[in-house]
């Protein structure tokens, strides 16, 4: 009995080890890989936000869609930007029209005169720009 009880142990402890070692292995190999903050989705973290803050103003008709082109009631739209020109350039925030304007870099402000998009959204919009501004 005693035995029997020592080797069970013995048997549970080896399988926690080896347990640790295929994890450490698979870590190394790169197939485990640290939680990352995960990829920006323009439908689940751009879209509502150019719905409920630019939308009022950048649809068909609207008053920046009349001044400026541009449209946001599509990703469509989003990407082929105002009269002027694109306003995203994937990958490169920094050099970004959109990214400028509504993080305050810019002389102008968007949205236009309103109370200015959360560190939060800026920063959601930064992000996803950064990462190729997909339609995902
Ligand atoms: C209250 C109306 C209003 C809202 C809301 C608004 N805009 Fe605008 N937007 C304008 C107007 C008007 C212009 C044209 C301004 C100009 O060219 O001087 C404009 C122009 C722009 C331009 C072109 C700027 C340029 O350099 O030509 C961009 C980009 C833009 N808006 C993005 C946004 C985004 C993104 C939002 C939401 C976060 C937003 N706007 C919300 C009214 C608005």
């Amino acid at each position: 009995m005693r035995r029997n009880s020592q080797s069970s142990l013995l048997a549970v402890g080896a399988a926690l080890l080896l347990g640790f070692a295929a994890t450490a292995a698979l870590a190394e190999s790169g197939k485990v890989k640290p939680p990352s903050p995960g990829e920006a989705s323009f439908a689940n973290d751009i879209q509502p936000i150019l719905v409920y803050r630019c939308l009022e103003c950048h649809k068909e008709g609207g008053q920046g869609e009349v001044e400026s082109g541009l449209r946001l009631d599509t990703y469509e739209g989003l990407m082929k930007g105002t009269k002027n020109g694109k306003i995203i350039l994937p990958g490169n925030a920094l050099a970004s029209t959109l990214n400028q304007l509504v993080s305050g870099q810019a002389a102008l402000r968007m949205p236009h005169n309103k109370k200015p998009l959360t560190p939060c959204e800026v920063e959601s919009i930064r992000r996803w720009i950064q990462q190729g501004a997909k339609n995902n």
